[in-house]
């Protein structure tokens, strides 16, 4: 299973302090639903700290997948869940049911790396799946008032978008709007090391 485990640097250096907000904003019950897990590694670092709730990890590339579940059998962390296929674009996530009882989605780096409409579908999801009081947390750069905060994030906006049109830091009152119309409340921003907000959401 080795030969699957990737690896991101910035999860090394980024989740402890995500880890700090989580514990102060995500509700005292339920299930965690992670969209855009990545290579898995954020998701064995947060479990354990809601056991035993469970983390349910997810990603709609299989390599990704392929390095979340590598990461989770070689861990004894009992309530981190194989990962999901879902791509925050589609409109069923396959996970809607009541049973699943998530009440908290945590979004991390996914925002800027892909298209509008993958923000516009997580919208969507968490109006679809959380209940009343559910939280949506999202982590990432993002531009204010339609302008970067650091020079750092205009540069690496450059590269994403001439990797991608589609991609690209994107505006925080934009998000705040596509949310709110979708009966996720803005609750709170707080800023984060290297430039990044993490922004919460609660379900009305
Ligand atoms: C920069 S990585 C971040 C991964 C992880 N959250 C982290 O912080 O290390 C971006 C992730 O977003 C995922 N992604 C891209 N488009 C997506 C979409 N439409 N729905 C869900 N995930 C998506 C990619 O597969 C990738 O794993």
């Amino acid at each position: 299973m080795d030969n699957f485990k990737q690896y991101a640097p910035a999860t090394q250096r980024n989740r402890e302090h995500i880890l700090e907000v989580l514990l102060k904003v995500l509700p005292s019950s339920g299930n965690i639903l992670e969209i855009a897990s990545g290579t898995g590694e954020h998701s064995l670092f947060f479990a354990p700290a809601f056991r035993p709730r469970q983390w349910i990890p997810s990603d709609p590339n299989p390599t990704a997948r392929n390095s979340i579940e590598a990461w989770r059998q070689d861990s004894s962390i009992n309530n981190i869940q194989s990962p999901l296929n879902i791509n925050a674009a589609n409109s069923n996530w396959g996970i809607e049911e009541k049973e699943h009882n998530i009440t908290t989605i945590v979004n991390i780096n996914m925002i800027h790396i892909s298209p509008w409409s993958a923000c516009l579908g997580l919208m969507e999801g968490a109006k679809r799946i959380l209940p009343s009081k559910g939280i949506l947390y999202l982590y990432g750069p993002y531009k204010q008032g339609g302008k970067h905060t650091a020079p750092s994030n205009e540069s690496f906006d450059q590269s994403l978008r001439s990797q991608n049109l589609e991609w690209g830091v994107k505006n925080l009152e934009d998000v705040i709007k596509v949310a709110e119309e979708r009966g996720l409340l803005f609750q709170e921003k707080v800023e984060m090391p290297a430039n990044n907000l993490s922004v919460i959401f609660e379900k009305q």
